[in-house]
């Protein structure tokens, strides 16, 4: 699935790689200047690889290379409400493969992907630190524990009544 960069993640690109320019800068500073645009925009749209290996004097394969060498970037923007589900160990045992899955079949779209109008995205994850709670997803910030099958629609449900208190809070909403 192909996304359109939007002007105001490519302001904050071309914002980000201005700091570099005038300044001798170093083919070790790829990875942070990834990190930073990640970090942004919340993942690395293919302006970024020209942009970059032009600011580096590196070639564009150069740059894709080690962008996707390491897991930690994303190459689709994440969406406004990210669902993570955690496969570490103590999830994994207790079935978050079949939460990842009850996710990933209710939106249409697979680990690692955003849904075309760039609303939910999913993902899974390494440990998040509540073990106690496996298996564990969370939505933005907030967690999800002991996570059932069942319990997937009901987050939807949550994010729907959500969407619409703060269409209601929107001073130019219709309603
Ligand atoms: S393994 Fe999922 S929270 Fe630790």
């Amino acid at each position: 699935m192909e996304f359109e960069t939007t002007d105001q993640d490519l302001i904050t690109l071309y914002t980000i790689c201005d700091q570099f320019t005038d300044k001798i800068i170093e083919r070790g500073q790829l990875i942070p200047i990834l990190q930073q645009i990640q970090e942004k925009i919340g993942y690395i749209p293919k302006e970024a690889i020209v942009k970059v290996s032009e600011v580096l004097s590196i070639s564009q394969a150069a740059v894709y290379g080690v962008a996707t060498f390491y897991n930690q970037f994303r190459f689709v923007p994440p969406g406004k409400y990210p669902i993570k589900v955690c496969l570490g160990t103590a999830c994994h045992v207790k079935g978050a493969d079949i939460i990842l899955e009850n996710f990933e079949r209710k939106l249409g779209i697979k680990e690692g992907e955003t849904t075309q109008n760039r609303e939910f995205s999913v993902e899974r994850v390494a440990c998040v630190g509540c073990c106690a709670l496996a298996p564990v997803a969370l939505v933005g910030e907030q967690v999800y524990g002991h996570m059932a099958p069942s319990k997937v629609e009901g987050i939807f449900t949550q994010i729907e009544v959500k969407k619409q208190i703060e269409h209601k809070q929107t001073p130019n909403s219709e309603n």
